[in-house]
């Protein structure tokens, strides 16, 4: 009898965008107890969804991992600034604040105006569970205070008048049912 070696296939980790209604925005993001392989290959995952969807931040509640991880890519034309950060804790604000257009991947089609601290220093961990700590400024500083937010179970949206919202409200109707699809 010939041996048949069947090669098991290992289940690739594949993550999809939650939308605007779905529980796991809602819900404050548990911290990371262990910088282990899994969480690695969750930032990996993370980097993968947010350069697909043509993202330029991700927190993990928004693939349906409630845990305290985000993804940023704030590069531009001159320079490369791309951060991961665990358990990201935003330390001082800026006095100054400014408004910013902002978007979401879990809000598809929508921008609103925000106002946030236009300088920020965040600390964190990396994946090789090193320290870091850093001051931020334009780009960066917008892109980790919306993230931070999402661990937090707050969307931008929350952050607009209450008239502005309203406004949106047929939009934020046809999105909710996008996590219907699946
Ligand atoms: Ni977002």
């Amino acid at each position: 009898m010939k041996k048949t070696v069947t090669k098991k296939r290992e289940k690739p980790v594949t993550h999809e965008i939650i939308y605007y209604g779905h529980e796991t925005l809602k819900k404050v993001a548990d911290e990371v107890m262990n910088i282990d392989g899994p969480v690695v290959e969750l930032i990996d995952s993370m980097f993968n969804v947010m350069y697909r969807s043509k993202g330029i931040g991700l927190a993990a509640p928004q693939v349906n991992e409630s845990l305290r991880i985000i993804t940023v890519d704030a590069s531009d034309d001159t320079k490369s600034v791309i951060v991961e950060l665990v358990n990201p804790v935003i330390k001082e604000f800026s006095d100054e604040d400014g408004p910013y257009d902002e978007g979401c991947l879990s809000l598809p089609g929508l921008t609103g105006e925000v106002f946030r601290p236009l300088r920020l220093m965040v600390a964190g961990y990396n994946r090789d569970g090193s320290e870091v700590e850093f001051e931020a400024d334009g780009l960066l500083a917008r892109v980790i205070q919306h993230e931070v937010d999402h661990l937090n179970g707050i969307l931008f949206i929350d952050r607009l008048e209450d008239y502005m919202r309203n406004e949106m409200r047929p939009e934020l109707k046809k999105i909710k049912k996008l996590n219907k699809r699946s």
